[in-house]
């Protein structure tokens, strides 16, 4: 497609996948079907969604000091470094992420002192001085508590623990003048993300953007009937989980893929909004279509 900058192509040795961007940089992972709860994600379009935004607007980039919490592959803090940023500070919880971090960094001739790499817990995390640009994919799927998920995917039972975690962080990890983007999949109730409702709690003055990826959001009751296909012993815990939503958010709720973009802060409270504008931001090449495996995330195939 026009609009994707990105050119991503992958190569696959064994169970590591190299991709490859239009601009030359190569960033390792591993296969998505790999059974090891440590696995380092492999990217798929809704990274690329960013990674595209980022090399349409390299300027947010160029020159900043990025963090990328969350970090995985540390694709996001890679491209940036790609587009000029001064440094990239990539956390994750994972041990296993370090390694892909140092191989990544070498592969693309970053110092160490550039793409700075840590491995702990974002809750204790302490930043050397705050940041201009925060890029982060957090672990995000609404998940019943009777299901352990992954360390990827468990964003607790409304989706949004790690979101939380990394918004309540803010004020602390961000400049006043800085900007964050996050790609999230967001229980939608009434035509917003749940993010949205709590978004003015938790970044009172800043403007907040949410764009949906999807264009036709997956119904709840799907997502739920994925959860009890894919742990037929725990249907009772899931059905309690979906009642304790509906009773928290009302029922007819969907899901949607999304990205948050927080801007710089400013005297007034900013407004928050949900857009339809993935095209025009992001690149048409990044809407996610009815059927894509990605709009439901969770293996709900009938056994
Ligand atoms: C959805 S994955 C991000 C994948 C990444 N965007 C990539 O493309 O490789 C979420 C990541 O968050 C990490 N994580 C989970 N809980 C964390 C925490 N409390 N602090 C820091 N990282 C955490 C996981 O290990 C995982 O790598």
């Amino acid at each position: 497609m026009a609009d994707d900058l990105t050119g991503l192509r992958d190569r696959r040795e064994g169970e590591i996948v190299v991709h490859t961007f239009a601009n030359g940089l190569t960033v390792t992972a591993e296969v998505s079907w790999k059974k090891d709860r440590l696995r380092i994600l492999p990217l798929t379009r809704l990274q690329g969604a960013l990674l595209n935004y980022l090399m349409r607007e390299p300027s947010r980039a160029a020159g900043r000091l990025v963090f990328e919490p969350f970090a995985g592959s540390g694709a996001f803090g890679f491209m940036a470094l790609a587009l000029g940023a001064r440094r990239a500070d990539l956390l994750d919880i994972n041990p296993r992420a370090q390694r892909f971090h140092r191989a990544t960094a070498a592969a693309n001739g970053f110092s160490p002192q550039v793409a700075r790499s840590f491995t702990g817990d974002l809750r204790d995390f302490t930043a050397a001085e705050p940041y201009d640009l925060i890029l982060a994919n957090p672990p995000f799927l609404p998940t019943p508590g009777c299901v352990t998920g992954t360390l990827n995917s468990n964003g607790g039972p409304d989706g949004n623990t790690l979101l939380d975690v990394l918004l309540a962080r803010l004020p602390g990890l961000l400049r006043p003048e800085g900007e964050a983007l996050v790609i999230l999949y967001q229980l939608v109730q009434g035509g917003a993300p749940l993010a949205a409702r709590g978004a003015r709690t938790h970044v009172p003055d800043r403007p907040v953007e949410f764009t949906l990826l999807q264009n036709r959001p997956v119904a709840f009751a799907r997502y739920v009937e994925a959860y009890e296909l894919q742990h037929p012993r725990e249907r009772d815990g899931i059905r309690r989980w979906r009642d304790e939503l509906e009773t928290a958010y009302g029922p007819g709720m969907t899901l949607a893929h999304c990205v948050m973009h927080i801007g710089p802060r400013g005297e007034a409270p900013g407004p928050v909004t949900v857009r339809r504008n993935v095209a025009e931001k992001f690149g048409s090449a990044f809407v996610v279509a009815e059927g894509d495996p990605d709009s439901l995330p969770v293996d709900g195939r009938r056994r």
